[in-house]
């Protein structure tokens, strides 16, 4: 009995003490005395939730950029039709950065940006955009630039201030870190803002971030560099094909406000074919994936803008109930991948991985759909087209390196 008296007494004392304790060493200055609040459940910040649509400077321009790129893309981005049809965040990837000045606070490349990030932010907003940033966990960015570490609040509040609605976090330089506590703190550090900032981490997979990231940020890539290719690998850098077959079991972790990030589109660069771009295109909104354009906007041709606007493509994307999808028939370089859509249709997608343009067919009980069933085709890619009444199987002819992309429907009982 003494002992459980004791016991208490010990518990009341330490509380107390805890209470009155100073913020722990080295915690940064906005966070309350006593270290962080008491662990209740972590929440999603309610953001994302459909994939994150808009542009990003790397892929096309790597560190080869400056503001009035910047603008021109915004200006091209609602010029071309790509605002409206939902792409929104602009964001600017690595080297966008100067050095800190004395008080530790980030500055951006004077001679790249001398109108400053936030009227940048500013110029992006009266377009009706939003404005995404970059940084990164270590030390220095990839690009060898100022990272965030040790910096993380006193860099969210900046990013804040100059009007940031995206970021971007990478992971070069990050010797032992630990990602999930790197990344939890960068997630603390936007939330102590009060600002609205999507959070994008971009840790390529490695430490399984889908286990740990849905309440910490919006999306998490899951593989390495894309780069302009069907398929092959090279350094860090994988084809479209390679990160598909990477995406293949991740889809329990896909949802509204949280999603598997394939990395950046690589539409319109230039490596691949039209039938090739359209195919990448497909697989990333099969996946559920972010939509971020890559590629050079203001100078983009009819082909690639036709491919980025594909409103039924972009709408199987953008789907409310946010389910990525799952691949449910293979039969060596032949697939068929599919995901249910809010209201009871699904998207259904035939890929063709050969060389040679082939026969495909499509059997209903593939999608656990009995055989008597009557559905109805829409093909994505013949917008306007009328839809195909099927039963039981359709066989259509797909190119190689290429997809079909249907909008399956039910037809119902009282149509028939
Ligand atoms: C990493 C990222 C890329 C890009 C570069 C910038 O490689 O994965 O998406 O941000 O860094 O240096």
């Amino acid at each position: 009995m003494r002992s459980i008296v004791r016991l208490l007494l010990m518990w009341l004392v330490c509380g107390m003490a805890a209470a009155q304790a100073p913020p722990p060493a080295g915690a940064p200055p906005d966070m309350p005395a006593g270290g962080p609040p008491p662990a209740a459940p972590r929440v999603a910040n309610g953001l994302a939730l459909t994939p994150p649509m808009g542009w990003n400077s790397w892929n096309r321009f790597g560190c080869n950029i400056n503001e009035t790129l910047i603008r021109q893309t915004a200006d091209a981005i609602v010029a071309s039709g790509m605002k409206d049809a939902g792409y929104q965040y602009v964001i600017i990837d690595d080297c966008w950065h100067g050095q800190r000045d004395a008080a530790g606070n980030i500055q951006p490349d004077a001679t790249r940006f001398p109108s400053g990030i936030k009227a940048l932010a500013d110029y992006v907003h009266s377009r009706g955009l939003k404005f995404g940033i970059y940084s990164d966990a270590g030390e220095r960015t990839c690009g060898g630039k100022p990272g965030s570490r040790g910096h993380e609040y006193q860099d969210a509040a900046q990013y804040a201030a100059w009007g940031a609605d995206y970021l971007k976090y990478d992971w070069c330089n990050t010797g032992t870190e630990d990602a999930h506590a790197a990344y939890l703190t960068m997630s603390d550090a936007l939330r102590a803002t009060n600002r609205d900032i999507v959070f994008s981490m971009c840790e390529w997979g490695t430490a399984k971030p889908w286990l740990w990231g849905e309440t910490i940020g919006n999306l998490w890539r899951t593989s390495g560099d894309i780069y302009d290719h069907w398929q092959g690998k090279k350094a860090f850098m994988l084809g479209v094909l390679d990160i598909l077959d990477l995406q293949a079991d991740l889809y329990p972790y896909a949802g509204p406000g949280h999603w598997n990030d394939p990395d950046m589109l690589e539409v319109g660069n230039g490596g691949m074919t039209d039938t090739e771009y359209r195919a990448h295109f497909s697989l990333w909104a099969m996946l559920a994936a972010p939509l971020i354009a890559g590629n050079d906007v203001a100078n983009m041709s009819a082909a690639t803008r036709a491919i980025l606007l594909n409103r039924d493509v972009i709408a199987v994307d953008q789907d409310a109930l946010g389910a990525q999808a799952r691949r449910v028939w293979k039969n060596g370089d032949f697939e068929i991948w599919a995901r249910p859509l809010k209201g009871g249709a699904r998207a259904v997608l035939l890929l063709n991985r050969s060389a040679q343009a082939a026969p495909m067919t499509l059997q209903l009980r593939d999608l656990q759909l009995p055989d008597a069933l009557r559905v109805t085709l829409r093909d994505l890619w013949k917008p306007g087209s009328a839809p195909i009444r099927m039963k039981g199987h359709y066989t259509t002819t797909v190119p190689s390196h290429g997809v079909a992309l249907y909008r399956l429907a039910i037809v119902p009982e009282s149509a028939l």
